[in-house]
């Protein structure tokens, strides 16, 4: 049995909402641990396209034209919702302060339905975004509307991905449910490498690049022999051109550059890699394993939609650890019983 599957039903019975949902990796998550989505939303039409095809269900577009009644109760609310500044100009800040932001819509949404957990995600940088005040600002927003904050940035990298991907992680809960602390996952480190979720040479070959201007230093590459030893991070192994934004490239015995959305050069969106004798981009398939997506995930769309699609998502593996500090931190894990004899009478009464 493998680590997860032990929790697979620790949130059946649960509700949860999928906000700023792009392909659902809130949604792989919360799922695999038997929770039920019952509403969605996101307006890029290609990642709905990706996500009706995943999930078999169109979002819902514009959070904002969305009324808080429209949407269904809840116990969860997930959302990796976009980074923007608030216009705090030195005043208090608070739920007022956060209007005309997206981050506004999901305290609303939370204000009207009182869901006992917020599990949220974004960049980095949203720690120190204009000198820590977006954060702050999030954090007195949820207090003010009842929720305890925690926060966290966590590296997948440190989670049994070859990708290295560092995020903030930040999770309210109610305050009646007087949860003391709470405490995120700590790293497994497992040692992985590219080179362990890369696909067959047949199926890459439209990702390799053929450039005159590339130059691998072969001192930088990695022997296989100390494999063990390195550093769970990418390995830089050579250049192309002037070594700018996509041109960069790594060892496949190191692990995947952060996917992004945007970004420019020949590796544009996934780095350039050093494998198997040819220098390459990463392939789509390629992006949902280091994001940890199930084998089974489709991708409905252009290489380059999917590319920017698995940039923005979420590395789902850290969100299942997650999960299990959630379902494990002991205010919960009583609330989660209570729910599961709940279910469980209304089935017997039934
Ligand atoms: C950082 S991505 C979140 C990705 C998601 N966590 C996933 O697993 O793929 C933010 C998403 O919010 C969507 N978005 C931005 N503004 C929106 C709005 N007003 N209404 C609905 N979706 C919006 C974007 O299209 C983008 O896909």
């Amino acid at each position: 049995m493998s680590y997860f599957e032990e929790y697979s039903d620790a949130l059946k019975g649960l509700k949860f909402i999928d906000l700023f949902a792009g392909i659902g990796g809130f949604r792989t998550a919360m799922e695999s641990f038997g929770a039920e989505c019952v509403f969605s939303s996101e307006w890029d039409k290609h990642a709905q396209k990706t996500y009706l095809e995943n999930y078999g269900e169109m979002p819902e577009g514009d959070i904002t034209t969305i009324e808080a009644e429209d949407i269904p109760a809840h116990d969860i609310l997930c959302a990796g919702f976009p980074c923007q500044p608030f216009s705090i100009s030195g005043k208090r800040m608070g739920f007022e302060d956060t209007r005309g932001t997206l981050f506004f819509d999901v305290a609303r949404i939370a204000n009207h339905h009182k869901p006992k957990i917020l599990f949220m995600e974004n960049v980095r940088n949203f720690e120190t975004h204009d000198n820590g005040n977006t954060l702050k600002t999030v954090k007195e927003t949820l207090n003010e509307i009842g929720y305890d904050f925690w926060c966290k940035v966590l590296n997948a990298s440190d989670y049994g991905l070859p990708h290295n991907r560092e995020r903030i992680f930040m999770i309210a809960i109610r305050k009646e449910l007087n949860v003391k602390d709470f405490k995120f996952p700590i790293p497994t480190y497992e040692e992985t490498c590219l080179r362990d979720i890369i696909l067959p040479d047949e199926e890459t070959a439209q990702y390799i690049i053929n450039r005159n201007d590339m130059t691998i230093d072969e001192s930088k590459i990695p022997s296989e022999t100390l494999l063990n030893k390195l550093p769970n991070r990418p390995v830089r192994v050579g250049t192309i051109n002037k070594g700018g934004q996509g041109e960069r490239i790594y060892s496949d015995l190191g692990h995947a550059i952060t996917l992004s959305a945007q970004g420019g050069g020949p590796g544009s969106k996934t780095g350039c890699y050093l494998i198997n004798g040819k220098v390459r981009k990463l392939a789509p398939k390629e992006c949902a394993r280091v994001q940890g997506f199930p084998e089974g995930f489709k991708i409905p769309v252009s290489d380059g939609q999917a590319w920017k699609q698995f940039g923005n998502s979420v590395p789902v593996t850290v969100l299942k650890h997650i999960l299990v500090s959630i379902i494990t931190t002991p205010e919960i894990s009583s609330i989660l019983e209570n729910e599961e004899s709940l279910e469980d009478r209304e089935l017997a009464t039934a």
